[in-house]
């Protein structure tokens, strides 16, 4: 896909690549924050970007040398791809963790909105210490996507929000004049099973209870006295790691997921010394025939968009990290009908337990 800026042509692409061509590399909401700030005559030098998922505005923007917030393993690919793809060196950009007070201070920040408005809000606490006065914070959404909390959290940071006219069906928030804002703890707390609590930071998967897929997954788990060695992958606060070591304690488990939130949480949930942490969205740190038992709950949405291709992806790779006889346990939703998909690549697919809503696979 071709975007012209300032009479330059570029071609941005998505990582992982996709065969649904409806899946785009960006929305409008992006073109409309760049166009504003063009028509506004707002300054570029070195803005901060939020939630750019596969480089566009840090692309488009590098000769003015942006910050980019990085969540994820796969944006951090997406966008050095897309970099590369235009020549443009890598250092062009700093990548900021969404953990870290940035060092410098910035006068324009970028946000798209993301899906999680608590990210939002963790974004916006982030941010604002690291504005000067007169900045300006352009937040792009599509406009479907509006919530009233959207401007109720912006108006916790800031004394000026403004909303803009719809524009292709997307518009802006333009907050100006940050308020004082007490440091705050953003983490959520979420019991589990009666006896234990996990620990997230907001914009983690499942907010405000463990997953229902999850718990039909937690009841359901078979794991063996031979499961040495076990993978939790697109493992997120760590619950289901923490449901095999209740039954194997001494086993070397591997948490894997491409949120950087994901992972930084589920450390504060698993304290095994056996536990190994994986941020990446492949499991490419992995050797052939190396897990007894790989558990997951995967990943089929994306901020707005659902996606089987990654984790079709993901299941070709359990498949050469299994050892011989090893098992892959995962859950999904009935109406998925991900049996065919497993057929293809696995020679037992059984149904450990099924309940209306959710199935939970073994696969050998
Ligand atoms: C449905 S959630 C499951 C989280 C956790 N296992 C649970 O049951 O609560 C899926 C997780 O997959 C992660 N994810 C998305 N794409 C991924 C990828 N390519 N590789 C690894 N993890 C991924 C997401 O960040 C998210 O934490």
């Amino acid at each position: 896909m071709n975007f012209t800026y300032k009479g330059k042509s570029y071609s941005i692409d998505r990582y992982p690549k996709s065969e649904n061509r409806s899946l785009k590399a960006w929305s409008t909401a992006d073109e409309h924050m760049l166009n504003y700030i063009v028509e506004n005559n707002i300054s570029l030098n070195k803005p901060i970007v939020y939630n750019d998922r596969f480089g566009f505005l840090s692309t488009v923007l590098s000769g003015q040398q942006p910050s980019t917030v990085i969540n994820f393993k796969s944006q951090e690919k997406a966008l050095e791809i897309n970099l590369s793809n235009h020549g443009v060196d890598l250092n062009n950009i700093s990548k900021i963790n969404p953990l870290d007070k940035p060092e410098t201070s910035f006068d324009l920040a970028l946000i798209k909105i993301p899906k999680s408005l608590e990210l939002f809000r963790m974004q916006l606490d982030q941010v604002h210490r690291s504005l000067d006065e007169n900045a300006v914070v352009v937040c792009g959404f599509m406009t479907k996507y509006f919530s009233r909390k959207i401007l109720d959290i912006a108006d916790d940071y800031f004394e000026q929000c403004e909303q803009s006219k719809a524009w292709k069906k997307s518009r802006l928030l333009i907050l100006k004049k940050k308020k004082n804002v007490d440091k705050q703890e953003l983490i959520n707390t979420i019991p589990f099973a009666d006896t234990k609590s996990f620990k997230q930071y907001y914009g983690v998967f499942s907010a405000k209870n463990i997953d229902y897929a999850t718990q039909f997954f937690a009841e359901n788990m078979d794991v063996r006295l031979s499961d040495n060695k076990i993978l939790d992958l697109a493992s997120g606060n760590g619950v289901l790691a923490h449901v095999a070591l209740t039954k194997k304690p001494d086993a070397e488990i591997h948490l894997l997921d491409d949120s950087l939130l994901a992972v930084a949480s589920s450390k504060m949930n698993i304290d095994s010394k056996k536990a190994h942490f994986h941020y990446n969205d492949t499991l490419s740190d992995f050797e052939n025939n190396t897990f007894d038992l790989i558990i997951s709950n995967p990943p089929f949405h994306f901020e707005h968009e659902t996606n089987i291709e990654v984790s079709l992806d993901l299941f070709k790779e359990v498949k050469r990290c299994l050892k011989k006889g090893g098992s892959f346990q995962l859950v999904t939703s009935n109406h998925l009908n991900s049996k065919t998909h497993l057929y293809k690549l696995f020679h037992k697919v059984n149904i450990i337990a099924q309940n209306e809503k959710f199935v939970v696979y073994h696969c050998v």
